[in-house]
């Protein structure tokens, strides 16, 4: 057997103090979210498709007014995408919404309305991987399935000892074995939210966790060996593509110039401010604006800004351009329009901050 192997096996008998531990810890001081205060399967999706990408502290803010629109999985099976991409405004990772969508139609019209209640059955859902599958059946259906994400992973590096590179899909594997091991008899849905919480509260990603408010100290393998710095284990990361961008931020009698985005691609089918590899020159934004039937009279400001995502870094150059004619290649928004219809992706939302003041 080599040393890794062992050193899972050997620290797995000791994690068997864990749930206990961390169950109590949780009942007294789990964070009030919207989303534990109860079990039904449409509200628990929706919060757990929210939570992939995202932080609490943000999507504690989306949850309610997505729920207040679409109180009923037969709501959002039914709704048009604009809303659905309103309500998923600057939440990013846009096809979470689509496959959430597609998921909801699926038991709507498929399943005939019966939620899926085993992991296998989860797992058939679009957007629902193993994470997800695991949430669910444990905080819906009270089964014994962990759910492994980057923050579990992480805390179990920790308390556990165990230092394969957390991204291999083995390791998320053996840290699945591992926790699916120990999963107490019941309130299985907490211990699966406990593990989250310490990842979100205690044993944070970045900067020093808190190991002084730790329920698990006692048993952590990293804190007793002096190793939270050295785990969790990555194998290093493939550098973000960086992509330099011109924007138009083209207005005429107040109103912003949108066009849709193509495709299923990055930020596919919302709208976008009009714009175009590389960075040019003032002349050139002219000239682009020009072709496209704009009638610019002048380039009032230029400024650059980035927006970061999972694999591309967009450096921005964004120019405002005053124009004569609302050509119809494009969408042309009021204020009001914008804040209300028009599902504008972060990146080019950060680029219309102080327009209006
Ligand atoms: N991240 C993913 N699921 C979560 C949950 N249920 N509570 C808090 N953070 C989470």
């Amino acid at each position: 057997m080599n040393g890794r192997a062992e050193r899972i096996q050997v620290n797995i008998e000791g994690l068997a103090a864990l749930p206990g531990l961390l169950l109590a810890w949780y009942g007294e001081n789990a964070r009030d979210l919207p989303w534990r205060r109860d079990r039904e399967p449409y509200r628990i999706l929706v919060s757990e498709i929210m939570l992939q990408q995202t932080r609490a502290e943000v999507v504690k803010d989306y949850y309610p007014r997505f729920l207040e629109a679409l109180p009923t999985l037969g709501a959002l099976a039914r709704c048009g995408e604009g809303t659905l991409l309103k309500l998923w405004e600057g939440l990013g990772y846009y096809s979470r919404a689509r496959n959430l969508q597609k998921a909801v139609q699926k038991i709507e019209f498929g399943l005939g309305g019966r939620f899926p209640d085993t992991y296998e059955g989860l797992r058939e859902l679009p957007g629902v991987g193993p994470y997800t599958a695991g949430a669910l059946a444990s905080i819906c259906f009270d089964l014994p399935v962990p759910a492994a994400d980057g923050n579990v992973l992480r805390i179990m590096s920790r308390i556990a000892g165990f230092d394969a590179p957390i991204d291999l899909p083995a390791a998320k594997q053996s840290v699945t074995d591992a926790l699916a091991a120990i999963y107490p008899e019941s309130r299985r849905g907490d211990f699966t939210q406990s593990l989250m919480e310490l990842g979100a509260v205690v044993c944070l990603p970045n900067g020093a966790p808190k190991c002084g408010a730790c329920p698990a100290a006692e048993l952590c393998f990293a804190k007793r060996n002096n190793a939270i710095a050295r785990l969790p284990v990555k194998s290093r990361k493939q550098p973000r593509r960086v992509e330099d961008r011109t924007v138009l931020l083209l207005v005429c009698e107040g109103r912003i110039a949108l066009r849709r985005r193509e495709g299923e691609g990055l930020l596919g089918g919302l709208w976008e401010l009009p714009n175009v590899p590389g960075a040019l020159d003032a002349q050139a934004v002219l000239d682009l604006a020009a072709q496209w039937e704009t009638e610019p009279l002048a380039l009032t400001r230029r400024f650059s800004r980035a927006h970061v995502f999972t694999h591309i870094r967009w450096e921005m150059t964004c120019c405002a351009v005053e124009c004569g004619a609302r050509s119809h290649s494009f969408v042309w928004a009021g204020r009001g329009e914008l804040e209300r219809e028009y599902a504008l992706p972060s990146a080019f939302r950060k680029l219309l901050e102080g327009l209006y003041d």
